[in-house]
């Protein structure tokens, strides 16, 4: 019996190092170890030992079965082992691949540079005002010193919606509501949107515009000039030269333009600034009285400045823009160049 046991422990042990493979290892495991294998028909045989000797070879069998069980489950944990680390290196992500970028939307030019309007005078302490898009003509106009029937509403060719309500020509009337609902001293800028009966390559029926104004005890043309040459400064660079020219508008008095160095030629004169070598770039002025007593201050008591600008004219030169319905057209391949 000793004698068989050990020959079969050979085997076994040999069977098991030819085993290349899981399922060979399987197999040598239920011809030894299965319910009708090898070991379980030497324990069989036990019954047949004169009863002396049964306890020793029993025990001897149990223990070779007991190396061959773990020595086939060291085998099959090997196999098993080998094929996880395959599949898993198969199933490896690759990380270095690119992700998929989320492309990011831009502001619109016209928004870039009514922000930048916007830091440049909250800098110099003015606050920012809004008003409606939906007028009336007082606010409009008539407060403006623009009465029913004056010939300067011909400047702005208007969008009536009935004899009182129009859609507004620009953001002075923002002035208007402002004034009349706090009291000097004053620093505010009105950004927004405007409209007009108008539309070729240098006309859009809606535009944007600036509006600005300052007013308090003893403010002067100086102030005027002074804070708007400091903003042009800021917006076109340090270098820009300005000048200011005498004009009309009917709710400043005196009124001026202000016109920079051409941008384009440096001066030189081009199709841009129609050879004169400069661009108008504001419209700018002290408040007129008639527009102080509408909203009740006293002019002999408070004075101010004003001034309004349109944006896109400021977005087209600053980024050297010639043709101003891009702006509205919104075409990805224009507006993803800002
Ligand atoms: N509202 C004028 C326009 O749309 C621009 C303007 C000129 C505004 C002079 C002002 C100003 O406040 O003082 O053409």
């Amino acid at each position: 019996m000793r004698e068989r046991l050990e020959n079969l422990q050979q085997e076994a042990l040999k069977e098991l190092e030819g085993s290349s493979t899981k399922e060979s290892v399987l197999q040598v495991k239920a011809k030894y170890l299965g319910r009708k294998g090898e070991i379980a028909s030497l324990l069989k045989e036990l019954g047949s030992l004169p009863p002396e000797e049964r306890k020793t070879a029993g025990e001897a069998i149990n223990l070779a079965k007991n190396r061959l069980e773990e020595d086939i489950e060291k085998l099959l944990k090997g196999f098993e082992d080998k094929e996880k680390a395959e599949k898993l290196s198969k199933e490896k992500v690759d990380i270095t691949l690119p992700g998929r970028t989320i492309s990011l939307g831009r502001a619109h030019p016209v928004s870039q540079v009514m922000a930048q309007i916007e830091e440049i005078f909250s800098g110099l302490g003015f606050d920012i005002a809004e008003g409606p898009e939906v007028e009336l003509d007082y606010y409009n106009f008539e407060a403006l010193n623009l009465p029913k029937n004056h010939p300067a509403r011909d400047m702005q060719d208007t969008f009536y919606i009935n004899d009182e309500v129009l859609l507004r020509t620009h953001t002075s009337p923002v002035q208007i509501r402002v004034m009349e609902n706090r009291k000097p001293p004053l620093r505010v800028i009105a950004p927004g949107t405007v409209y007009r009966r108008d539309s070729d390559i240098t006309h859009t029926p809606m535009f944007h515009q600036v509006e600005g104004f300052m007013v308090d005890k003893g403010v002067t043309f100086s102030n005027l000039k002074g804070i708007l040459t400091l903003f042009l400064h800021r917006l076109f660079g340090e270098n820009t030269a300005i000048r200011f020219r005498p004009s009309f508008f009917p709710f400043t008095e005196p009124s001026a333009e202000i016109d920079i160095r051409c941008v384009i030629c440096k001066g030189s004169g081009c199709r841009v600034c129609k050879g004169s070598g400069w661009l108008e770039i504001l419209g700018a002025g002290m408040i007129h009285p008639e527009v102080l007593k509408a909203v009740k201050y006293d002019p002999e008591e408070y004075t101010g400045f004003a001034f309004g600008l349109g944006i896109e004219r400021i977005a087209m030169l600053k980024f050297g823009i010639d043709d101003l319905r891009l702006f509205f057209e919104n075409d990805l391949r224009f507006l993803r160049q800002f």
